[in-house]
């Protein structure tokens, strides 16, 4: 029967052949034997198997396809007791229901080894997912290098007290993850979060906060500390940032983070309030548009866009008339507290949206109830398949809708070797709602 046939490709000794020259992938005699075909009719990231008893044919039109293509011959192909390798007559159509299939680290409250890092890299490439959204800066920890502001790292990567929340990636590290990752199809985008959970950053540089003092670490949450938006020399300095953020990252998109600011200091810094008067807005709310735009706007001219967690159109904030320059994506998080006003806000209005609703794609929430975590905000590998809000996005049919994130926070010490046990299964849930929706 033909399903029992198998293409034996190593009836001769083959030359194990380099899959990628620029990274250490994998080796694999058995595609000697298979033609890969370059084929602009498949759909992006998408590839075609077909193997009969004569022949072996593989058709991709990117990168993307090719790299899954191999990784499904890899998956489905066999080794024999005598040493040959073989692929089962097959044809196989595949391609990604979304663009945007990501995976979201905090490395900001804790810090994790490029080692675990690179783990995970493979983990998500074995799950098709292609952006690995990297949370580098929070409250508790700053953790990239910044060659002209030495403190970030110095002071700033160790100002919370855990064994695991002291360190920072070098930029060999970084170059070297962004290719690693590049290799698996995964795009590498960093969030430099501002203006608030930056109090790591304003203890390094106090000066660059509202009223200058240095700011106290949250263990849990955040404070009222933020990057004064009033002050220049504060935007200057978030810019300087960003050119060196955008040299180490190649990426299309910087997450600027905007979540969880509060205004309480805005309302009463002198700068703060000179700025909302000078140009002409309403409130402090409208000052952290004024400073997104600014910020989005400055990574316009780099060629680059702009991705913010949706709290900057809120409380009561709406996109028209396009307060925000037309190369910012607003990623959908907060379903807690805003239900899907982003969903509907953001295309409706021409932004991209990236959808990470906090239920269910959140898999720092644990399946019993820890520490912080509560009933109500834990869930199972079932909720996440059949109860998923990311469904409402990811349907939504707009091609504005980028595609999905899972997100792994790591609030209340959640540490490196607590990882698994929080992504598996339930991360396997959430990949095939990004790749293929599955059935119900
Ligand atoms: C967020 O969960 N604070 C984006
Ligand atoms: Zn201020």
């Amino acid at each position: 029967m033909r399903t029992i046939l198998f293409i034996i490709l190593s009836l001769f000794p083959v030359p194990v052949r380099e899959v990628y020259s620029e990274g250490e992938y994998t080796c694999r005699r058995v595609e000697s034997g298979v033609s890969f075909l370059m084929d602009e009719t498949v759909p992006a990231e998408g590839y075609e198997i077909d193997v009969t008893e004569s022949s072996a044919t593989v058709r991709y039109s990117d990168k993307g396809g090719l790299f899954y293509a191999r990784q499904a011959i890899g998956q489905i192909s066999v080794t024999k007791a005598d040493g040959s390798v073989s692929i089962p007559c097959c044809s196989i159509t595949d391609y990604p229901r979304v663009a945007w299939r990501g995976f979201m680290l905090d490395s900001g409250r804790q810090y994790q080894s490029p080692e675990t890092i690179r783990q995970l890299l493979d983990m998500m490439a074995a799950l098709k997912m292609n952006v690995f959204h990297w949370h580098l800066t929070d409250g508790l920890g700053w953790r990239i290098d910044v060659k002209r502001y030495p403190r970030l790292t110095e002071t700033g990567s160790c100002v919370a007290e855990g064994p695991q929340q002291q360190g920072y990636y070098t930029r060999k590290e970084i170059r070297e993850i962004v290719s690693y990752a590049a290799v698996r199809n995964i795009t590498v985008v960093p969030e430099i979060d501002m203006p608030g959970h930056a109090e790591a950053a304003l203890t390094a540089y106090p000066e660059l906060s509202c009223f200058g003092i240095p700011a106290e670490i949250p263990e849990a949450g955040y404070s009222q500390v933020i990057f004064c938006a009033g002050k220049d020399r504060t935007l200057r300095f978030l810019e300087d940032v960003l050119d060196e953020v955008c040299r180490l990252f190649p990426s299309e998109y910087i997450h600027l983070g905007g979540d969880e600011a509060p205004k309480g200091n805005w309302d009463k810094c002198p700068d703060c309030i000179r700025r909302i008067s000078e140009e002409g807005l309403r409130d402090s709310h409208e000052l952290q548009l004024w400073f997104s735009a600014r910020m989005a706007g400055y990574l316009k001219k780099k060629g680059r866009k702009a991705i913010f967690w949706e709290d900057v159109l809120h409380p009561g904030s709406t996109l028209s008339p396009n307060p925000l320059p037309d190369n910012v994506a607003i990623q959908w998080w907060n379903y807690r507290g805003y239900g899907d006003f982003a969903l509907r806000e953001t295309p409706a209005n021409g932004y991209e949206l990236i959808c990470s609703p906090n239920y269910f794609t959140y898999l720092n929430f644990p399946t019993e109830p820890w520490k912080g975590y509560e009933e109500n905000r834990t869930f199972s590998f079932e909720d996440a398949w059949l109860h998923n809000p990311v469904e409402k996005g990811l349907s939504s049919g707009s091609p504005l809708v980028l595609g999905g994130e899972c997100a792994l926070w790591t609030d209340y010490g959640l540490t490196e070797d607590m990882l698994d046990e929080r992504l598996f299964p339930r991360i396997y849930a959430i990949a095939q709602l990004f790749w293929s929706g599955g059935s119900r």
